[in-house]
């Protein structure tokens, strides 16, 4: 597994557990030190123990070396970071320097297989990097699996996938693949590799659409005074539709999404598409940033100098990450307006507070209650679970004002009201 990030470690751990040797190579001592002692550099609940028992028993091989991990291997795995370039495409530099390395450690045939996300054609050039690379005259084959794991519950989807999905272009990788993935449910597509890329794509873009669609249809609940969680129930039970990822709130933020569908743009307008839907989706997701302001400004007046409690950094519940959150940019937004923020996240403080180093005007507290001491409105915007579960009463008594702005639907509006808030949430009267 070359790349022992979120889905590379993920993967290499799954794997290693299912009884396989696995080497996760990264090129960062520090991480790897870290896995070696068996534990996991990021937080993703239950991966810790599948790290140590696999690293015990010596299925799971961390190392920063190619020339000890490719050579032993029948499949190799690309999965390392494709980060937004500027202007939207992916940057596959990781990938190609991959490539390269792992062609000047090729010692027989192999399945080299893309993991990352990347687009369509990627594979073909990775081959032509390999082929002018090899050492000697190496036959291999390239195939292209993508991942669906989510973070949060990575473990979950990656041992019970609703599909697994392989690209491959001989019988040989095909069958190395699925023997591989065998212990995985779900069921198989086994296609061509450029089809393989783009169902990744297509599938993330596709749950962005999903819930902008919604947002969208919040905006308007909000206008005619309809609720959009009985909407989104009411739609979804239509098993055509489906109830997942129907959450009106802040919009969708994360590694993945913002990056796979700027890609997707990118891709589409390159080959003469302009992707008009994808260009919406995205656009209303940023236009749910700035309508969350809005909302606490109609909420609390003009926010100089006011201070506001957000609850939740993190760009979801049940995780550390907070890149591309919804939360940061809104913090960046009202901090631009005058507010001072008082920030808490369960899991994700430390990595705001890095995110965040340049910015003044945030402190980041230690529990929820001492965010919300003497702040003018709270704002919660990651719907963590124990948020929920304050004690909202002594909630009351330490702001200043008793306004509660919630950007993902968390609470029950009656029984907040009920403890004497004003409460104002997305797309319910
Ligand atoms: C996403 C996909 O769901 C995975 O299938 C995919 O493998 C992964 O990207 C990837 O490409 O690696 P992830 O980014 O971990 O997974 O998180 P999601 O659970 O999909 O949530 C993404 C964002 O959408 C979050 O900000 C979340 O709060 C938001 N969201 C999700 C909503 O606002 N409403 C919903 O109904 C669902």
């Amino acid at each position: 597994m070359i790349g022992a990030g979120y889905v590379g470690l993920t993967s290499a751990a799954i794997l290693a557990d299912l009884g396989n040797t696995v080497w996760a190579v990264r090129k960062d001592i520090e991480t790897i030190e870290i896995i070696k002692r068996g534990e996991a550099p990021f937080y993703e609940p239950g991966l810790a123990e599948i790290i140590k028992r696999n690293i015990e028993a010596g299925r799971l091989i961390p190392t920063i070396e190619y020339k000890e991990a490719v050579p032993p291997a029948e499949v190799v795995f690309i999965c390392v970071g494709t980060p937004s370039l500027p202007n939207g495409e992916a940057d596959l530099s990781q990938v190609f320097a991959a490539a390269e390395e792992i062609a000047q450690n090729l010692n027989g045939y192999k399945v080299i297989v893309d993991k990352s996300t990347v687009p369509v054609g990627t594979a073909e050039k990775v081959k032509e990097i390999i082929r002018k690379n090899l050492p000697e005259n190496i036959s291999f084959d390239m195939a292209s699996c993508p991942e669906f794991l989510r973070e949060g519950q990575a473990i979950s989807d990656m041992l019970n996938p609703d599909r697994v999905v392989i690209g491959a272009e001989t019988e040989r990788a095909k069958s190395l693949l699925l023997k591989l993935h065998e212990p995985l449910s779900g069921e198989r597509v086994v296609t061509d590799i450029k089809t393989a890329e783009l169902i990744k794509y297509a599938s993330n873009a596709f749950l962005a659409t999903k819930i902008s669609f919604i947002n969208e249809v919040a905006r308007l609940c909000e206008t005619v005074e309809a609720d959009v969680e009985d909407v989104a129930r009411g739609m979804g039970l239509d098993k055509r539709i489906g109830r997942s990822f129907l959450k009106a709130g802040v919009g969708w933020g994360g590694s993945c999404f913002p990056k796979d569908t700027r890609a997707l743009c990118f891709i589409a307008n390159d080959s003469g598409h302009t992707f008009p839907l994808l260009k919406a989706v995205i656009e209303v997701n940023n236009e749910q940033r700035r309508r969350f302001v809005q909302k606490l400004k109609a909420a609390i007046g003009p926010l100089q100098d006011k201070i506001i409690t957000v609850l939740g950094l993190a760009f979801k519940a049940n995780t550390d990450d907070v890149r591309e959150s919804a939360s940061l940019e809104i913090i960046k937004l009202l901090l631009s307006e005058g507010a001072k923020i008082q920030a808490f996240d369960p899991m994700a403080g430390k990595n705001a507070q890095m995110a965040l180093k340049e910015v003044s005007g945030v402190v980041f507290c230690q529990d929820a209650m001492s965010a919300c001491q003497d702040a003018h409105a709270v704002a919660i915007l990651t719907e963590w679970e124990e948020f929920k579960n304050l004690d909202w009463p002594v909630v009351k008594k330490v702001l200043k004002q008793p306004i509660v702005v919630d950007g993902r639907n968390l609470l029950d509006p009656e029984s907040i009201r009920a403890k004497g808030f004003l409460y104002f949430s997305i797309g319910r009267p």
